[in-house]
């Protein structure tokens, strides 16, 4: 193998700092803030990935040809870097991102970095935008991996050259509810995934494919929408950016990983701490029609991390969970799971990286 980069180095291609100036630490949102570095690395046909570096955050080129651009061979992952109290900086769970991504690049017909390789990259950017990453208890730096076909072709096949590209912002809450519950409304007409399709890759064309439903529901005053499986119409999928988790009782379900999921890892993680306090979870079909008694329902994943549902609109029914407020369940799972990412409670999972 290559040797690996461990300190990559600072290419001149963009020149001017940013100014810390106005950013308001206390009201971040989830939006873009160009930050200082990204990183780059490519990958030609012999399938290895190396000598990636940092550069200034910026443009970049691609041919108009690039396989990303023309048939949407690209895979994106999503990280958040959270800086403590005494200064030190946690990463969350960065080898299971890498995992991912060599999962779907194998779907997606494209050489993946190696999971070091990732892992040394995000440390690498995060530590090179390092002033970026909100104080503590004001939000995250959140790191974008990218992978994709930037090589140039015309004929549909994999492209010719891969780049991996890491960027990353400043950010807050995902939702503009901020901390208070969301309203999902159930699309009955389009759908996220299909079996045998790529819905349990994070291909950059799943989110595409939602937009056109999540606009409706937006323009409806609704936060965002929950999808259906294509076959029965009756089974929950997922959110468009996010999983779900319906409450009754002790007993928490989520819909099983059977490629029309996405695998997502805070997903996993909440599986993992509800089990540590004391419910049962179960991932399995979970049909629509257990919102109705449900007790709470809420959603995972790394923009959102736990968010709680407060409404689901279904056929032009409303369910409403939790009086407004966040259910108790949702509750205690988002703070065991922030407070042990943010370093303020022990990592007894052994998850987080300094
Ligand atoms: C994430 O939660 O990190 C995602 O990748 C979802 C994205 C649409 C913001």
């Amino acid at each position: 193998a290559p040797p690996l980069r461990l300190h990559a180095t600072v290419s001149d291609t963009y020149s001017e700092t940013i100014e810390l100036a106005d950013l308001d630490w206390d009201n971040l949102g989830f939006g873009l803030q160009p930050t200082d570095y990204m990183y780059m690395m490519k990958c030609s046909e012999g399938g290895r990935f190396a000598n990636g570096e940092l550069r200034r955050f910026g443009n970049i080129e691609l041919s108009p040809s690039a396989g990303v651009l023309n048939y949407g061979q690209g895979l994106f992952e999503g990280l958040k870097a959270y800086r403590k109290q005494d200064g030190n900086i946690l990463l969350f769970r960065p080898e299971e991102n890498a995992l991912r991504m060599k999962m779907g690049a194998e779907r997606m017909c494209m050489p993946s970095p190696t999971v070091e390789q990732f892992v040394e990259a995000v440390k690498t950017t995060v530590l090179a935008n390092k002033r970026w990453i909100p104080p503590p208890g004001k939000g995250s730096l959140y790191v974008r991996p990218l992978l994709m076909g930037s090589g140039a072709v015309l004929g549909l096949a994999p492209a010719p050259e891969f780049t991996f590209l890491i960027y990353v912002s400043p950010v807050g809450n995902y939702f503009k509810e901020g901390v208070a519950p969301i309203n999902l409304v159930v699309e009955n007409e389009l759908h996220r995934a299909t079996p045998g399709g790529t819905g349990g890759v994070k291909t950059i064309g799943n989110y595409a494919a939602v937009l056109k439903a999540q606009s409706a529901a937006k323009a409806k005053g609704y936060s965002d929408v929950l999808y259906l499986d294509c076959v029965h119409k009756r089974y929950l999928e997922e959110v468009s950016s996010c999983n779900i988790f319906v409450v009754k009782g002790k007993v928490i379900s989520t819909p099983a990983i059977k490629g029309t999921i996405l695998p997502g890892i805070t997903r996993k993680s909440i599986i993992d701490v509800a089990r540590s306090q004391g419910f049962q979870v179960e991932e399995r079909l979970v049909s629509v029609n257990e919102l109705l008694d449900a007790d709470e329902v809420f959603c995972t994943g790394t923009a959102v991390v736990v968010s709680p549902v407060g409404s689901i609109t279904y056929n032009d029914k409303r369910v409403s969970y939790g009086d407004n407020g966040v259910g108790p369940v949702s509750q205690q799972l988002y703070s065991v799971l922030t407070r042990m990412q943010m370093g303020l409670i022990e990592d007894k999972m052994n998850w987080t990286v300094e």
